[in-house]
């Protein structure tokens, strides 16, 4: 008699992480490398407090432990204090991810009463003139350095975080300098992730292989001297490794990101993925959304793998890199990622990547800045 074998039971489905909450589009500053999508949410469509506080809620029920609210500015939202007061409420550790410049002592305090764990400030650059340049923000630069003053004066612990890209990454060695002057316990460095206006942008900003050599040698100097004192958080950019990161530490396994008008989604830049309809947390609760809809659970584990992944031992490290760049570079959300060495597109990386060298001692292309009138421009 032939006996059926057993199917293994689907492991499971464990809670994410963290809450990314991108309260709204509205930003003072206009990076033109920023995360948000190309097509930007108006403040009506915005998701409002009571919903909000619903999301948090729910976020807190299915075992989140940390709220980000990002944006976009997410201090433009004039019920920030409300809705870090209810994230501390479901005990939810509570993050701000600022570009500072709308901040001030009244509403620092205010934060903090209403139970605000920690600061996540940007900079573009640490000398101010190109800073500003790059935010698009006048005298930009000059405030935010008043305002970490003011962060650490309202007892908040205080992450510095700066983009680099090829028109500042000469200048990473006053970024560190600058993140310990202002008394930061932890420095981002976060290299320019090439989707969304950063695609738009990439001949302009993406770094030569020289530039990076010298920014890793900056870093692991600093790591030495400020060991134990600061932490510095610094991931090598995927156009110059062999493999990829873990995008989002995996497809909806670390993390759940809300948009300003409520689509749940797996990463910031889901929305690029053609044929998903994405859920809005207006219908369902966060809890079903996670476990039962389709986009998220289409690449989640290793299950969706092609080769080579699927018979590679670093499935469970790099979970098959970012679904984003694969669509972004081959058209195809389910390919290995062309990060990789072991793809059959890892070419296009190295096409990249020689064009960078190419251009590096010639005048940097123009930018295009995130403004919602260039947007219908280049999309
Ligand atoms: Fe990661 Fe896939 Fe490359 Fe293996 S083959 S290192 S799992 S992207
Ligand atoms: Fe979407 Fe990497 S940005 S998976």
């Amino acid at each position: 008699m032939n006996a059926l074998k057993p199917i293994p039971p689907a492991p499971p489905i464990e809670p994410p992480l963290a809450l990314l909450a991108e309260l709204t589009h509205r930003c003072p500053l206009q990076c033109p490398y920023c995360a948000n999508p190309l097509e930007m949410e108006r403040a009506a469509n915005e998701l409002d407090t009571a919903d909000w506080l619903r999301v948090l809620e729910e976020a807190a029920a299915l075992g989140v432990l940390q709220a980000h609210f990002s944006g976009g500015e997410p201090t433009a939202r004039k019920d920030l204090r409300e809705l870090v007061r209810g994230a501390a409420a479901c005990g939810l550790y509570s993050n701000l991810i600022t570009s500072g410049v709308t901040l001030d002592p009244a509403l620092l305090a205010a934060l903090a009463e209403a139970g605000l764990d920690h600061v996540q400030l940007s900079f573009q650059d640490a000398d101010a003139a190109q800073a500003d340049r790059i935010g698009g923000y006048r005298r930009g630069h000059a405030r935010k350095l008043v305002v970490a003053g003011q962060i650490r004066e309202a007892g908040l612990p205080l992450t510095a975080n700066f983009v680099v890209h090829r028109q500042n990454l000469d200048r990473l060695p006053d970024m560190l300098a600058l993140g310990e002057e202002i008394g930061a316990s932890r420095i981002e460095i976060a290299h320019v992730q090439y989707y969304g206006w950063a695609l738009v942008n990439r001949a302009a900003l993406m770094p030569n292989r020289a530039q990076l050599e010298r920014a890793n040698e900056a870093v692991a100097q600093a790591r030495e001297r400020l060991r134990g004192r600061i932490t510095i958080d610094y991931v090598v950019p995927d156009y110059y490794a062999a493999r990829p990161k873990a995008c989002m530490g995996g497809w909806a396994r670390r993390i759940i990101n809300v948009t300003p008008a409520g689509l749940a989604l797996p990463c910031h830049a889901a929305e690029t993925l053609p044929g998903f309809r994405w859920p809005s947390v207006r219908t369902a609760s966060l809890g079903a959304i996670w476990r039962d809809d389709p986009g998220f659970n289409r690449y989640r584990g290793t299950a969706w793998m092609p080769e080579p992944c699927r018979s590679c031992d670093q499935r469970e490290v790099d979970w098959g890199g970012c679904r984003c760049q694969a669509l972004a570079m081959t058209g195809d959300a389910g390919a290995t990622d062309p990060a990789c060495a072991l793809s059959s597109d890892h070419f296009m990386m190295a096409y990249a990547v020689a064009a960078a060298d190419a251009v590096a001692e010639g005048p940097a292309p123009e930018l295009v800045y995130r403004r919602i009138r260039t947007a219908a421009l280049v999309r």
